[in-house]
C-alpha cells in the first residue's frame, strides 16, 4: 500500500512561467503554470491541470500573473560610507571618472570614509539599499569588499556583507576585491601591496571564512594584467574561485586571463575582443553586464553583444550599485537598461537576473523554476518578461518568497 503523499507546504497556481526547465534560449513559457514548494525547496513544476492531487497548507492564485525566480543581483559594491554625489555634478560639468580617480578622488574618496565608519554605521547605511533591491524582487546578492584595502577595513566590508544576508533572510555571496585600488599607504609600491594582499590580506580573510570568491579591478587606473595573475595563482591555491573587472575602460586581455583561470564570470566587458569572447566561451566564464555603469558614465562603446551570442557566452546582468560609477538600487532597472542600451532581448535580460546570474556566482540550485532548486520565487503584478522589464520605476512586485518563506514587502 502507498503512504499518503507529504502535503506541500504552498501551491501556487494559475501562474505565467517563462523557462520552466533549463533557463537556456527556447524554453516554451507555461501560460498557466503551478508550482508547488515543500520544506524551501521546489517540489514539483507543470501545467495547473496536471498538478497532483495532493493537500497543500497554503493555496495562492496568482490570475495569470508572471512568476519568476528570485532575481540574483551577481555583481554589487553596496558596503559603503557616504555617496559621491558631488563626483556626479563634477562629471556633469565635464570632468571624467578616470580624472577623478587619478587626481585622488573616485574610489579613494570613498575608501576614506568607508575607513572612517564603524561595523555598525556601515550596516545601518548599507541595510537601505540591500533591503531596495529586496522589495524589487532579489533573494540572491553578491556583495564585494574593496573601500577598505587594508585588513581591518576589508574584514569589516565582508563582515557587513555576512550580517545583510542574516538580517534580510536572503543569500548574501562576498567577493574579496582587496585589488580595487592602490590604498595611500602604499602608494608607489603597487607591487609591494600586490604582495600584502596576496600574502596576508586574502590568506586571513579566507581563513576566516568571509570569501566566497576573488575579484579585482584590471585597467590603468586599477592593476595590470600581471598583478591580476598573482591574485589569481593564490586564489588557486586557497581553492577560491576568481572573476574580474574586465575591459571596463581599456582592453587589457582580462577576460581571457579570468577564462584562463577558469573564472566564474569577467564584469563590465566594453573593450572585450574577440579573442576574449572565445576564452571565455570555451572556460564557460560567465560575460556580466552593467548597463548602470555604461549609462552613469555616459559610455558610448558597448560591450560585443553580438559576438557573446555568436560564441554562446552566458550573458549574466547586475546592478554594480556602487557609490561612484553606479548609483542604481533596482536590478529591474539594469535589465531594463541591457535592453535598451546594450540591446538585449526581455527573454534575455530575464535569464541574465536569474538563471545566468546564479551561474556567474557558482550557485546551481537556484535561478530556474524546477524541482529540487531554492524555493525563491517572485510573483509579479505583471504577465510578461517584456513587461517586467519595460516599466521603469513603479512597484511590481506581488509577493517574494525566500528559501520557501513569504518576505514581508511594505506594500503588501
Ligand atoms: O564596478 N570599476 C571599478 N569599480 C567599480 C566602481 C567603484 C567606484 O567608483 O566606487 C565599478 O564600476
Ligand atoms: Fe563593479
Amino acid at each position: 500500500m502507498n503512504a499518503a503523499p507529504l502535503p506541500f507546504d504552498w501551491v501556487i497556481r494559475h501562474a505565467r512561467i517563462m523557462a520552466p526547465t533549463s533557463g537556456m534560449a527556447g524554453d516554451t513559457p507555461i501560460e498557466d503554470a503551478a508550482v508547488a514548494c515543500r520544506d524551501g525547496t521546489i517540489a514539483w513544476v507543470g501545467a495547473t491541470r496536471d498538478l497532483p492531487d495532493v493537500p497543500a497548507r497554503q493555496n495562492v492564485n496568482a490570475h495569470g500573473r508572471l512568476l519568476t525566480p528570485g532575481l540574483i543581483d551577481c555583481h554589487t559594491h553596496l558596503v559603503f560610507a557616504d555617496d559621491r554625489a558631488d563626483e556626479f555634478r563634477m562629471r556633469l560639468e565635464g570632468a571624467d571618472y578616470a580624472d577623478i580617480a587619478r587626481a585622488g578622488g573616485g574610489i579613494l574618496s570613498t575608501v576614506h570614509a568607508t575607513r572612517a565608519a564603524d561595523e555598525d554605521a556601515l550596516l545601518s547605511q548599507a541595510l537601505p539599499r540591500a533591503r531596495d533591491l529586496l522589495d524589487d524582487g532579489v533573494t540572491t546578492l553578491e556583495i564585494k569588499s574593496g573601500y577598505g584595502l587594508d585588513l581591518p577595513g576589508e574584514r569589516r566590508m565582508l563582515r557587513v556583507a555576512r550580517r545583510i544576508g542574516e538580517h534580510l533572510g536572503i543569500t548574501v555571496r562576498t567577493s574579496f576585491l582587496g585589488l580595487h585600488a592602490l590604498p595611500p599607504q602604499f602608494a608607489g609600491d603597487a607591487d609591494g601591496y600586490v604582495r600584502h594582499v596576496c600574502e596576508d590580506m586574502l590568506p586571513t580573510l579566507a581563513g576566516e571564512g568571509l570569501v566566497d570568491a576573488v575579484d579585482a579591478f584590471c585597467d590603468t587606473i586599477g592593476f595590470s594584467r600581471e598583478q591580476v595573475q598573482l591574485l589569481f595563482a593564490k586564489a588557486r591555491t586557497l581553492g577560491l574561485p576568481v572573476k574580474l573587472h574586465a575591459e571596463q575602460l581599456s582592453d587589457q586581455d582580462g577576460a581571457a586571463l579570468t577564462a584562463q583561470y577558469g573564472g566564474l564570470s569577467a564584469d563590465h566587458l566594453e573593450y572585450l575582443s574577440e579573442r576574449g569572447v572565445r576564452a571565455m566561451a570555451s572556460a564557460g566564464t560567465v560575460a556580466v553586464l552593467l548597463p548602470g555603469a555604461f549609462y552613469a558614465l555616459r559610455e558610448t562603446r558597448r560591450p560585443p553583444i553580438d559576438a557573446l551570442r555568436r560564441h554562446g557566452v552566458p550573458m549574466a546582468v547586475a546592478t554594480d550599485l556602487n557609490p561612484g560609477s553606479a548609483p542604481v538600487r533596482s536590478l529591474r532597472l539594469a535589465a531594463n537598461m541591457a535592453c535598451t542600451l546594450f540591446r538585449l532581448t526581455p527573454d534575455e535580460a530575464l535569464r541574465g537576473i536569474t538563471a545566468h546570474a546564479a551561474r556567474a556566482l557558482g550557485l546551481a540550485d537556484r535561478g530556474t523554476l524546477v524541482p529540487g532548486q531554492r524555493a525563491d520565487l517572485v510573483l509579479w503584478k505583471v504577465r510578461t518578461p517584456a513587461e517586467l522589464v519595460y516599466w521603469i520605476g513603479g512597484d511590481l512586485v506581488q509577493q517574494v518568497y525566500a528559501g520557501g518563506r513569504p518576505v514581508t514587502h511594505p506594500a503588501n
